[in-house]
């Protein structure tokens, strides 16, 4: 018998529109490496070449033009590692050179990643000045204790008076914090809470501190609390927040009305982004195929490779079997969900691809059942995970299947 061809798995996607574009931009290097970090950053031994990486990001910009042609930039992120470590010379050489290749809209959100040890008022003031209009301050806690557990290279007071000046300067800020630290209690991620909250920044991100594989928190595990502690914390967490009247938006993301993060929003609404930089992911439509990119991760090989005119380190097209997941992977981050439409439009297919997992879930009590809007429940959002995992099985998954080419890390998200 011969072999047949399952042409329904071969037909690419059909686009009415492309989706909304947004522009990540990764600054690879840290004061000192945190032993729980896995993004791709790496300590600065002496002075970061600035001059030569940005000249590097414009020409790695310029290299891919050709797949955003024409296209207006919505949003721009630059994270990290520590962007706040770069001169505002540096960054506002990037900006403008941004603004010469790419059509930013002019109410464009143009976040900076910055770290409060790296916290000079001027320099802040001189970021705002070239553009940056969004500061997301990684925090982590202001306890003195926390901070040194967590090998932080700023204290409590560095972190109050970052975030003070912060919003006096930009008003539009994140405070990043993270929960279940070593040996925190309830009444100590309270008083986190009240140190945050006294700032009243429009937006906070809340990470659940993870043991990530190839960290030092990895190979020796600091005394994290236990499961129904971390779970009590969590409660904790929410219910503060929601009192102080912010809108929990997306698994750790919360925001007071009209403050929600247009950039990440994006990536969540499984919108197009081009990442340049060490090891930045993109994620672009084209007509006929979605396509993942990834450029090289150790800054000198970055470097030299862009100087050589070839950044990326892989390209692949994202398979019909795997679209479905990546959507609902990001979609379903969101505690409203998405409108039902929205499948069709961002992956140029009808969502009948899912119809099967779909069902599935609303039948698990997962997904709402609304066939307008695809929204977890809230036991949908307590088991993400299983929910997500669900619109894997496609029939080329199984073992030894390759994973489609999905990261958080190194497109900014505020994971
Ligand atoms: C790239 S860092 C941003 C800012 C800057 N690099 C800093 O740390 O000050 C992004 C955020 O990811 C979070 N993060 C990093 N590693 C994490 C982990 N293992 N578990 C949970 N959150 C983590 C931290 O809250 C951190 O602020
Ligand atoms: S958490 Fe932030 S400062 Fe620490 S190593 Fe990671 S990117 Fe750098």
């Amino acid at each position: 018998m011969g072999s047949t061809v399952d042409i329904d798995a071969l037909r690419g996607p059909h686009f009415t529109a492309l989706p909304p574009l947004a522009l990540y931009v990764h600054i690879p290097w840290c004061i000192r490496k945190c032993p729980y970090c896995d993004f791709n950053s790496h300590e600065a031994r002496g002075d970061v070449p600035e001059d030569r990486y940005v000249d590097a990001l414009l020409a790695d910009l310029e290299f891919a033009l050709p797949s955003i042609w024409g296209r207006k930039v919505v949003s721009v992120f630059i994270g990290g590692g520590t962007p706040s470590l770069f001169s505002a010379g540096a960054i506002d050489r990037l900006l403008a050179g941004i603004r010469a290749r790419v059509p930013l809209l002019p109410d464009a959100e143009v976040t900076l990643e910055a770290n409060p040890g790296t916290f000079e008022r001027q320099k802040f003031a001189d970021f705002f000045a070239a553009g940056i209009n969004r500061l997301s301050l990684g925090i982590q806690s202001f306890d003195a204790g926390e901070l040194r557990a967590l090998g932080r290279v700023h204290d409590g007071d560095e972190a109050r008076r970052a975030a003070e000046s912060a919003l006096m300067i930009f008003g539009n800020v994140n405070l990043d914090l993270m929960y279940a630290l070593p040996a925190q209690t309830v009444a100590g991620v309270q008083a986190d809470l009240a140190a945050a909250l006294a700032f009243a920044p429009p937006h906070l991100s809340f990470y659940q501190l993870t043991l990530e594989p190839n960290t030092l928190f990895h190979r020796r595990p600091p005394p994290l609390p236990d499961e129904d502690t971390a779970a009590d914390i969590e409660d904790a967490v929410h219910e503060s927040l929601a009192r102080a009247g912010y809108e929990h938006y997306e698994t750790s993301a919360y925001a007071k009305p009209g403050r929600r993060c247009a950039h990440n929003r994006n990536y969540w609404e499984f919108g197009d982004y081009l990442g340049i930089g060490a090891g930045a992911h993109s994620k672009l439509s084209l007509p006929d195929r979605i396509v993942r990119q990834l450029r090289y991760k150790q800054p000198k090989q970055y470097l030299a490779q862009v100087e050589e005119g070839a950044p990326l380190v892989e390209e692949a097209t994202v398979a019909r079997n795997d679209v479905g997941f990546e959507f609902m992977l990001n979609a379903l981050r969101l505690c409203d969900g998405v409108p039902s439409a929205l499948f069709a439009e961002r992956t140029g297919h009808p969502l009948a691809l899912v119809a099967r997992p779909l069902e599935r879930a609303v039948a698990k009590g997962l997904l709402e059942p609304d066939p307008a809007w695809l929204k977890p429940t809230a036991l949908g959002r307590r088991f993400l995970n299983d929910l997500q995992e669900m619109f894997l099985a496609g029939p080329r998954r199984g073992p030894g299947a390759p994973a489609p080419l999905v990261h958080v890390e190194a497109t900014g998200v505020e994971r």
